[in-house]
């Protein structure tokens, strides 16, 4: 079982060294870990944020951890040399095109939520977030405009990168509460026209899931009004990552949001992925000890999980993380004192005692 872990920038080495504390405790025989270079320090290093090298030991990998890129001293440069491509580059040469985001209630951190506490507890969504397409994607470009230059970026989605989403979500929503809200802005974006018809196509294939629509200004008002009401939410690239961020604060912080992008991939043990934090690199707290590990523990679970078919150890590692989070050991993120390497030492424990 081949693990790249490529750890990036910013807190990203900081919360990936928790992740690996915690699959060392597992004592997993036949685990081979490979790292490498990615984003920013890449970038410095090798003059790439994706070098040939790096791409070729994630290709040759079962899974991907992945840490978060990107760096302020990278913020002027080129596009194609920012540390953030590193990340893109990965998910579409890998094919990685739907982007799992799950978010819970944490038992004890209903009162950390922005939101009232009744409402925080009832958070049960999976976030299933189309990665290879949409305005990310598309040509962009600078042009001269009579208002001086002009940026634009396409967006477009195809039938065939819908259906593919589609399914991913559907399939998902019957292993769950088997009901699917797909977000768009059918009501101005053709891309989400075909997005819209393109989706109830497909959920004729699943009579069992209950199917709704909702407009994503609509959405994200509804995830703060009454976040309960979501199971699966269906969506494109760029709402996927508003609406993910969104849910992760109203779970209580963004440092709790694991994610997995798979794509068809199968490897010995399961579907190929790259897993990560949904978070940054988070410049303002780099090298203080504060940001918090669980997303990226959590992205381990999944790896487990998803990719080397060990999902008793990924529940383990899930209930090792509640457990830290309701014993009180939070970092600053969620009103604690707990340092990162604290969180990480308090998860190892827990899951030693849990087995
Ligand atoms: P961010 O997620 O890095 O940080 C947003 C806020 O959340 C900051 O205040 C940060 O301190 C806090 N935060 C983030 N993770 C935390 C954690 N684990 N524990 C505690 N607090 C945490 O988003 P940003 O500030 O918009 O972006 C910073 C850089 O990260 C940018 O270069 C951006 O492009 C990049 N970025 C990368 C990824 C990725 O690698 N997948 C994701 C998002 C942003
Ligand atoms: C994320 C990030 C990335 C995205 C950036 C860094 C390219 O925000 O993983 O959520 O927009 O997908
Ligand atoms: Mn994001």
């Amino acid at each position: 079982m081949k693990i790249a872990v490529l750890a990036g920038d910013g807190i990203g080495p900081e919360v990936t060294r928790e992740a690996l504390k915690v699959l060392d405790a597992l004592s997993l025989p036949g685990l081979v870990l490979f790292e490498g270079d990615v984003g920013g320090i890449a970038y410095k290093r090798h003059g790439h944020p994706l070098p040939a090298e790096t791409l070729e030991m994630a290709r040759a990998a079962d899974a991907v951890l992945f840490g978060a890129v990107g760096d302020p001293e990278c913020d002027t440069l080129p596009r194609e040399h920012r540390p953030e491509q590193a990340i893109l580059g990965l998910r579409s040469e890998l094919r990685l095109f739907a982007n799992l985001r799950p978010a819970a209630g944490f038992p004890g951190l209903e009162d950390l939520s922005p939101l009232k506490p009744e409402l925080a507890r009832g958070i049960d969504l999976l976030v299933v977030r189309e990665l290879n397409g949409d305005v990310y994607f598309g040509k962009k470009g600078e042009r001269d405009s009579a208002g001086g230059r002009e940026g634009w970026d396409d967006m477009s989605y195809n039938e065939a990168e819908v259906r593919r989403i589609a399914h991913t979500g559907f399939r998902a929503a019957q292993k769950r509460r088997k009901k699917l809200t797909s977000v768009d802005k059918a009501n101005v974006l053709e891309t989400s026209r075909i997005w819209r018809e393109a989706v109830i196509k497909v959920a004729a294939e699943y009579p069992d899931v209950e199917l709704d629509h909702m407009y994503v200004d609509n959405a994200a008002m509804q995830m703060v009004r009454s976040p309960g009401q979501f199971d699966v939410v269906l969506t494109g690239n760029l709402f996927g990552d508003i609406l993910s961020d969104q849910a992760s604060a109203c779970v209580g912080s963004i440092g709790l949001l694991a994610s997995a992008s798979l794509g068809e991939r199968q490897t010995g043990f399961g579907t190929f992925g790259l897993y990560e934090p949904i978070h940054g690199s988070a410049p303002d707290i780099t090298g203080q000890g504060k940001a918090n590990p669980i997303a990226a523990i959590l992205s381990l679970a999944m790896l487990l999980r998803h990719s080397l078919g060990r999902e008793e150890e990924a529940n383990r590692i899930e209930r090792a993380a509640a457990k830290t989070l309701a014993s009180e050991i939070r970092g600053a993120d969620l009103g604690g004192s707990a340092s990162t390497g604290e969180i990480g030492d308090a998860v190892v424990r827990n899951l030693l005692s849990i087995s």
